[in-house]
């Protein structure tokens, strides 16, 4: 009888156990099985600069790890106001029904800002969060892990592009602005934070913004549309999710990547054939991320421009000696990944140096300027490494069908009408003038950048 009752209670666990599986919210396991690979990492780093830039990029950026590790439970108690109003005001930040009245629109951007500044004044206190960032500065790190320091860099770019929009959707009256005054609340640790990770931009950028916005169990902290349908908040979670599992994945592949250029440089090309197929096994799968998300019926085209886009948009700036110095916001050409493969391939960048400057984290920036420096490509010789080479081809061949698809799908998004605002993207900011005519002339330049990296992609 104690049997049965034993075997019965198991089973009502296990099948509670498995409708709990089937409930739970979809989420990345991050950080898990890193450290083999990290240890191999760090034992070349003093022999190898590509090992040496990944090294320093894990242990500085990511805080032990790689996507970053992101203490966001646990802030310095300094920063915790920032959380607290991010958190309290974003419910009332989007509208199910935005509307086309600009008096309106700018009195609910008034409202959101008032309140904004008005809870950063009565809770931040401003010397102290000044004087724990220059403590970190200097190198104490007693009152501020470097996780932790990931966690703040996030919240702040968060609660910068919230006050920059006031409202989602993103609205004309907000677009047509060129300078925005912040509070100094959010002007203060802004600085810091952009030293620390070599950035000049007074916007966000994808790593602030999205790949440091989950803490370590994979849940997204700070989202944007809190109380919209589940449309928009799928849309939302599944946009933002492929960029941190682009880089989950991302991480292996570095790793072989050191360890091809490794074994090539002492000579052992059948070893650095065995990583190269490597790569190019995982590269397949990493890319998969992008075709099965990037999709109707996973992000939503009805909703994706309006609610999911411009938040991560900026479009103001500064007047610099008397010309006007605008920043954008984020863009996929942002994401390490993709640099890192293009930078494997001995190709040239995408992104122009003041962009890179600006958007890209500097030990990213190392990391594919060493990864160039050591391309193995252009050292092959056509008889003996035709097995490399042809194995190259192959990896050439995944990100031009990528290129491709990516140009083919990301059109309908960006094409779906959203009247409360001017054409934009998030990345290259307002694309419409009083002479543009029409979507097909403000996105011609777009669709041929897209169209120009694909030809490049040999
Ligand atoms: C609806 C979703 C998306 C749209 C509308 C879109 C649109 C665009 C546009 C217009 C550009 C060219 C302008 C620029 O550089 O900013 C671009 C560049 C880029 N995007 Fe996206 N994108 C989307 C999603 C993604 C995703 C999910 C990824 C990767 C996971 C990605 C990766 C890239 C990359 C790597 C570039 C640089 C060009 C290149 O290397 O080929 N994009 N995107």
């Amino acid at each position: 009888m104690a049997l049965i009752t034993l075997l019965l209670s198991l089973l009502v666990v296990a099948t509670g156990a498995a409708l709990w599986a089937l409930r739970r919210p979809e989420k990345t396991q991050i950080n898990s099985k890193n450290s083999d690979k990290i240890r191999d990492i760090n034992k070349y780093a003093s022999r190898n600069e590509v090992a040496s830039a990944l090294s320093r990029l894990i242990s500085e950026d990511g805080a032990g790890d790689w996507p970053p590790r992101c203490a966001h439970h646990d802030l310095p108690s300094c920063f915790q106001p920032y959380q607290d109003i991010y958190l309290e005001l974003i419910p009332n930040m989007s509208t199910a029904h935005p509307t086309l009245d600009d008096e309106a629109n700018g009195n609910r951007m008034a409202e959101f800002r008032g309140s904004m500044s008005k809870l950063l004044a009565q809770r931040v206190n401003i010397p102290e969060v000044e004087a724990a960032l220059k403590r970190f500065e200097a190198g104490d790190r007693s009152a501020f892990t470097r996780e932790a320091y990931n966690a703040v860099y996030c919240c702040i770019a968060v609660c910068r592009h919230a006050y920059r929009w006031a409202t989602i959707p993103v609205v004309k009256q907000a677009q047509n602005e060129m300078v925005l005054d912040f509070p100094r609340e959010l002007d203060a640790p802004w600085p810091y934070l952009q030293r620390h990770f070599g950035l000049t931009a007074e916007s966000g950028n994808n790593t602030a913004n999205v790949l440091l916005n989950f803490d370590e169990s994979g849940d997204r902290i700070y989202k944007i549309n809190i109380n919209m349908s589940d449309l928009i908040k799928q849309a939302e979670d599944v946009f933002f999710r492929m960029f941190l599992d682009v880089e989950v994945s991302g991480f292996p592949i570095y790793h072989e990547m050191v360890l091809t250029i490794v074994a090539f440089e002492q000579g052992r090309k059948e070893a650095s054939l065995k990583h190269l197929e490597s790569i190019t096994g995982q590269l397949r799968e990493l890319l998969a991320i992008f075709y099965n998300n990037m999709k109707d019926t996973r992000i939503s085209r009805t909703v994706w421009l309006s609610y999911v886009q411009g938040f991560q948009g900026w479009g103001v700036g500064r007047m610099v000696n008397g010309e006007f110095d605008k920043f954008d916001g984020l863009s996929g050409n942002h994401v390490l990944f993709f640099q890192a493969v293009d930078a494997f391939l001995g190709l040239g960048r995408y992104l122009p140096d003041e962009n890179m400057d600006r958007y890209i984290p500097v030990n990213q920036r190392n990391l594919c300027q060493a990864i160039k420096k050591h391309s193995i490509r252009d050292k092959l010789n056509d008889s003996e490494d035709s097995a490399l080479k042809q194995e190259f081809l192959k990896i050439v061949n995944h990100m031009k069908v990528f290129r491709a698809a990516h140009r083919t799908r990301a059109r309908p998004y960006l094409e779906h009408p959203a009247p409360e605002r001017l054409i934009m993207t998030a990345g290259k900011s307002v694309l419409e003038t009083p002479q543009t005519k029409g979507f097909e002339d403000a996105y011609k330049p777009l669709d041929d950048m897209l169209a120009q990296r694909l030809e490049v992609t040999v």
